[in-house]
């Protein structure tokens, strides 16, 4: 969503600089010139006192897995999305069959951006046992064929029978959830993307090895969090009538471009999801509306976030380097190619 303010970061007095640089933007951020794989010294200080979630401890790992069960949901469930009554996959893998991975990375792209898919799968995206990635499309009868193409070389789409639009974004996130809960209930943890973001996967791994569980964790969910008006302008791509929503502002919610989820709290949000009443924009309906009504908090990775400032510099720049897991959204497949050789060369 556009014209989002961020909350203010809590605890970034408690970050800890290592290199600084004059930059004009503020928060809390972490440089460093050592190799980009190493692990972080600091978490931000409100992950670490006021999680809101729960990390699992070893040992007893097998008692925490899996959380929750399909047989748990509605009869019928596996047909509908939420007012949908004949959902099915027109496209569907069993990659997480013979797998338990660390972290399935779930991104939504569009049926016509098969250039920016291809550039994922050469850097970021590529798998390994440790991850699996996936991208989420909708229906499109014209990209029809060359879906079909798409997937038979590289069987990585997910794909359901809803016309993939700009107003069925909350479908295709809720299909997300669904296909984690029903077909990879073994991922420790679950990463929401789009496809125009970079992401540092050797440190999204340590992170979750060494500052969350490699056991997995529960009730999480870690994005960075906006608050916004709600727009009424008809000029607004993003305007909302009162039926749709009647109140003035959103409730706090995560930008949609990358969210991480513990497998329960996708379970949760999906068997709420499919109950509530369909709200399109779909990063205020699910980590907005629908975490408050189950309690689960959004917990800000703001400081480890890629900001376009410092994409910026990180590209201009190459003594600059900051410590980052993912960031932001909008990159040209160029600067995704860019910024994938600037994390490689460590
Ligand atoms: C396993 O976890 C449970 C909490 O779910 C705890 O009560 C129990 O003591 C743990 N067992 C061991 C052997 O650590
Ligand atoms: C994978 O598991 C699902 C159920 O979880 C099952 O329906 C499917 O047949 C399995 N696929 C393979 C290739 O084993
Ligand atoms: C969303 O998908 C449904 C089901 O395919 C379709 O009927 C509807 O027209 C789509 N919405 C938009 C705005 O295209
Ligand atoms: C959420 O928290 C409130 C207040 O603590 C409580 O009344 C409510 O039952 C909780 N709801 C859920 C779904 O846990
Ligand atoms: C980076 O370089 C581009 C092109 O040379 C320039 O337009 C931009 O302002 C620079 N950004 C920063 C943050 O220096």
């Amino acid at each position: 969503m556009l014209d989002k303010r961020r909350l203010p970061t809590i605890g970034s007095s408690s970050c800890h600089l290592i290199f600084v640089l004059a930059l004009t933007f503020t928060g809390c951020v972490f440089f460093s010139y050592h190799n980009a794989y190493q692990v972080f010294t600091v978490l931000p200080a409100n992950v670490m006192n006021n999680p809101g979630y729960f990390l699992i401890p070893p040992g007893n790992s097998t008692e925490y897995s899996p959380p929750y069960t399909t047989s748990e949901l509605e009869i019928g469930d596996e047909t509908t999305l939420i007012d949908l009554k004949s959902f099915r996959f027109t496209m569907n893998h069993d990659m997480c069959n013979n797998t338990q991975p660390l972290l399935l990375m779930m991104i939504h792209s569009s049926p016509k951006n098969l250039q920016k898919r291809n550039v994922i799968r050469e850097t970021w995206g590529r798998r390994s046992s440790l991850v699996t990635t996936l991208f989420l499309v909708g229906w499109s009868e014209e990209y029809k064929v060359e879906l079909e193409e798409e997937d038979m070389k590289y069987g990585d789409l997910i794909q359901g029978n809803f016309l993939d639009a700009y107003r069925n974004m909350t479908y295709k996130h809720v299909m997300a959830l669904k296909w984690a809960t029903y077909h990879c209930a073994s991922a420790k943890y679950i990463l929401k993307l789009d496809d125009d973001v970079f992401v540092h996967v050797p440190a999204v791994l340590d992170f979750l090895k060494h500052h969350l569980s490699p056991w997995g964790a529960r009730r999480l969910i870690l994005c960075d969090p906006l608050t916004a008006k709600v727009k009424r302008s008809y000029r607004s791509k993003w305007r909302v009538s009162p039926r749709e929503y009647p109140r003035r502002h959103y409730p706090v919610y995560c930008a949609g471009w990358g969210i991480l989820y513990s497998p329960d709290t996708a379970f949760l949000l999906y068997r709420e999801a499919q109950k509530e009443p369909y709200f399109w924009i779909d990063d205020v309906h699910i980590t907005g509306t629908i975490a408050g009504k189950l309690n689960l908090t959004q917990v800000s990775l703001h400081s480890l976030v890629l900001t376009k400032e410092e994409k910026e510099y990180m590209l201009n720049d190459s003594a600059f380097f900051k410590e980052f897991l993912f960031g932001p959204p909008n990159l040209t497949e160029n600067e995704i190619r860019a910024l994938h050789s600037i994390v490689s060369r460590g």
